[in-house]
């Protein structure tokens, strides 16, 4: 899908580059603030209005992130990965994008199948994406539960790499989606 380069200054657009910061931030919250509500009820009500649009945010922002990777083309790949890391790679991307797309659309037709409202901020509500139906808000209950044990795993494998390519082979690769111009960039 992409070309090979040199460790070069070549980086993510900045809409990549903003989309992929402010997600991290949403995800983090959302894992934590999903883990927290079921095992804190007191706080449940608060966590789930939190979560409900929360999860809605990130259900947009992977739209609009991944129009913005259709249309654009993707900085080559550092010249520090083989092949297989190069597939693997692009296999966990995907992995991740249809993650981020699939697991809010769970949650949302979880909740139209318990004929709960999908409450945003104020007193808007999502329309039902799903029909009433208990034994289908089961299935969607667990398979919430799944993938978001999968968007963790995806999500941990992602840092360790990233972590692997900073720390071991000093290749630059955080650069490649930094905010800023790193001081000790190669390019
Ligand atoms: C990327 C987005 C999302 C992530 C990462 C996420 C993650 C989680 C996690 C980790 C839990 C705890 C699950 C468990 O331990 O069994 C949870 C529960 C829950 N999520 Fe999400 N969620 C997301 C989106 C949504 C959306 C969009 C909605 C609804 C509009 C939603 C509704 C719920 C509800 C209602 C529960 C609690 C269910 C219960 O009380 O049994 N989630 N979520």
């Amino acid at each position: 899908m992409t070309t090979e380069t040199k460790p070069s200054t070549a980086r993510f657009n900045l809409p990549a580059r903003l989309l992929h910061w402010s997600m991290a931030v949403m995800v983090i919250a959302q894992f934590f603030i999903g883990v927290t509500m079921i095992a804190a009820l007191s706080y449940y009500p608060l966590l789930l209005a939190i979560h409900r649009p929360l999860g809605i945010a990130i259900l947009l922002f992977a739209i609009v992130r991944l129009v913005n990777r259709l249309t654009h083309r993707l900085p080559p790949f550092l010249a520090t990965m083989g092949p297989v890391e190069r597939r693997v790679a692009s296999y966990s991307e995907y992995l991740l994008y249809a993650l981020l797309l699939v697991q809010p659309l769970i949650g949302w037709a979880m909740l139209s199948a318990a004929q709960s409202p999908v409450v945003m901020v104020g007193a808007v509500d999502l329309p039902a994406i799903a029909p009433h139906n208990i034994t289908l808000y089961a299935t969607l209950r667990t398979a919430h539960t799944v993938a978001a044990y999968l968007l963790f795993a995806t999500f941990t494998a992602h840092i360790c790499a990233v972590l692997f390519h900073t720390v071991g082979l000093r290749d630059g690769i955080l650069h490649r989606m930094s905010l800023w111009p790193s001081r000790n960039n190669r390019g």
